[in-house]
């Protein structure tokens, strides 16, 4: 396409550098601008005729995920996130074949602070509606996340699919879905956690204990991560990741 020009390389750890990406907004702006033509002409259909596995409208919202493709590269969302939706770094998490709506609902949350984190506020900051939804939909229409098959637990799986009745915690399974694969149910999107990165993971589970995320309808990932104890954040993660 070209476009990738527009883009200055970046090294493979860029977690790690001291890269300011304040200094990025400038050119950012501008690659997604150009994008934006692109996006005109490209073709939904284009994309969905060589990818029909896992494809639902649902889960791809109403975005258009051929010019997401071009967009998330522009705007260098596939350094991290992989544009096969698998993340390059375990503390990055994976976007592939998670609901469009989730991942648009985290992007206006880091743009208005509902929820922060350094990269990511800023990352988010420049973008439109129809950019957020092109995106998503691009990641959302991607072969969804495989779990690592690694970590069959008895006391997370147990968890996971009963809860701890006794102190008041539901089963994750029954909002997050069967293994984990999220699920859509009255206007209320609940994300995909199986195949999920373990140590993306573990950091969302104590942010909601710790309340320094606090982005989710109701509060209710913190009412749940605040009556787990951080052994079974830890086995969660992992099986979590697993699935
Ligand atoms: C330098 C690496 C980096 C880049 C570039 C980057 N991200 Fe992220 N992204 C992250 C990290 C790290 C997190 C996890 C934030 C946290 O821990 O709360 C994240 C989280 C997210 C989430 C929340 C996912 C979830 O499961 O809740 C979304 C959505 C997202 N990024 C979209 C994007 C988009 C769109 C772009 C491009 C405009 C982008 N990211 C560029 C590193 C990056
Ligand atoms: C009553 C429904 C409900 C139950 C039960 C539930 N969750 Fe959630 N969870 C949600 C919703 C809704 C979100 C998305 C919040 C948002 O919009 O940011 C979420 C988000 C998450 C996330 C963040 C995902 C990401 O990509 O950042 C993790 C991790 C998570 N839940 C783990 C769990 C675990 C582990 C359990 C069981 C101990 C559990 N949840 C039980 C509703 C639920």
């Amino acid at each position: 396409m070209g476009l990738s020009r527009l883009v200055m390389p970046l090294s493979s750890e860029p977690l790690r550098l001291g890269f300011s990406w304040q200094r990025q907004r400038r050119w950012k702006k501008k690659a997604l601008f150009v994008v934006s033509a692109f996006a005109l002409m490209a073709s939904v259909k284009a994309l969905a005729a060589g990818n029909d596995d896992g494809l639902n409208a649902q889960r791809v919202g109403s975005g258009n995920p051929v010019a997401g493709k071009e967009k998330s590269e522009a705007g260098r969302c596939q350094e991290c996130h992989g544009i096969d939706g698998i993340s390059s770094d375990a503390k990055i998490p994976n976007h592939a074949g998670q609901y469009a709506d989730y991942l648009v609902k985290q992007l206006r949350d880091f743009q208005s602070g509902e929820r922060s984190h350094a990269t990511m506020s800023i990352m988010a900051e420049d973008l439109s509606a129809t950019d957020m939804a092109d995106i998503a939909a691009y990641f959302a229409s991607l072969p969804i996340m495989p779990g690592s098959g690694a970590a069959e637990n008895p006391w997370a799986s147990n968890l996971f699919k009963n809860g701890d009745l006794a102190r008041g915690i539901p089963a994750c399974r029954s909002c997050h879905g069967d293994k984990g694969k999220g699920r859509l149910a009255d206007s209320v999107v609940y994300p995909l956690i199986g195949g999920q990165r373990a140590v993306y993971l573990r950091s969302q589970l104590v942010n909601w204990k710790l309340g320094s995320r606090t982005n989710s309808p109701h509060g209710i990932m913190n009412t749940i991560a605040k009556t787990l104890g951080d052994d079974e954040i830890s086995v969660l993660a992992d099986y979590l990741s697993g699935l």
